[in-house]
């Protein structure tokens, strides 16, 4: 029998909120008069992005692109692959990259070097979490919200295996 995971409560959803209000007010404070380009990965960023945007008070545009490197396993297979569709006017634009978490580094690293070969004006990185334990390739976290520990986590538009996006706190999964 297959047992499920059990939840423990990592991040309340007020400290999430904290957390995100303080990344608005970095990102405000840059990018107010830049006009940027938000360019979320799917899925993860999803309920961050809607949280996060709502707290910035200037223009902006919005892209998404999906990038996988996971499939049903916790672990990454440390293949990057980006679905069609990818935001195609980059050139000149202030790009900021809006992530859930960055964990071995691989999936960032792949996305800030696809974005830098289009030439945007500047590129950076803004990440909900943060899990410096499991990186394997350097990068550089502009906004970096909350910092995790080596679990696995869900919650707040995380998931695993496509379950508990849907949860307003963040939970490490006890398998
Ligand atoms: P990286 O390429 O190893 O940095 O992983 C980046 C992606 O892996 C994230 O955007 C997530 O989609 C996924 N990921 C990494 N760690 C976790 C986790 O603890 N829970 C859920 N997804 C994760
Ligand atoms: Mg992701």
């Amino acid at each position: 029998m297959v047992s499920e995971p059990e939840l423990s409560l990592l991040f309340t959803k007020d400290e999430i909120a904290a957390a995100v209000s303080r990344l608005a007010s970095e990102i405000g404070r840059d990018y107010l008069t830049k006009h940027p380009l938000l360019i979320a990965v799917l899925k993860g960023s999803f309920v961050f992005l809607a949280d996060l945007i709502r707290q910035l008070d200037f223009p902006l545009e919005i892209e998404f692109v999906r990038l996988s490197s996971y499939g049903k396993d916790t672990e990454s297979s440390g293949r990057v692959k980006m679905a069609p569709g990818a935001p195609s006017q980059i050139k000149g634009r202030h790009v900021l990259i809006i992530e859930d978490i960055i964990d071995t580094g691989l999936t960032a690293a792949f996305l800030l070097d696809y974005l830098r070969r289009k030439k945007p004006a500047s590129l950076k990185l803004c990440s909900l979490t943060d899990k410096p334990e499991r990186r394997r390739v350097m990068v550089n976290i502009d906004y970096r919200g909350l910092t995790v520990p080596d679990k696995f986590i869900a919650g707040y538009g995380i998931d695993c295996d496509e379950r508990y996006r849907h949860l307003p706190d963040i939970y490490v999964l006890e398998q």
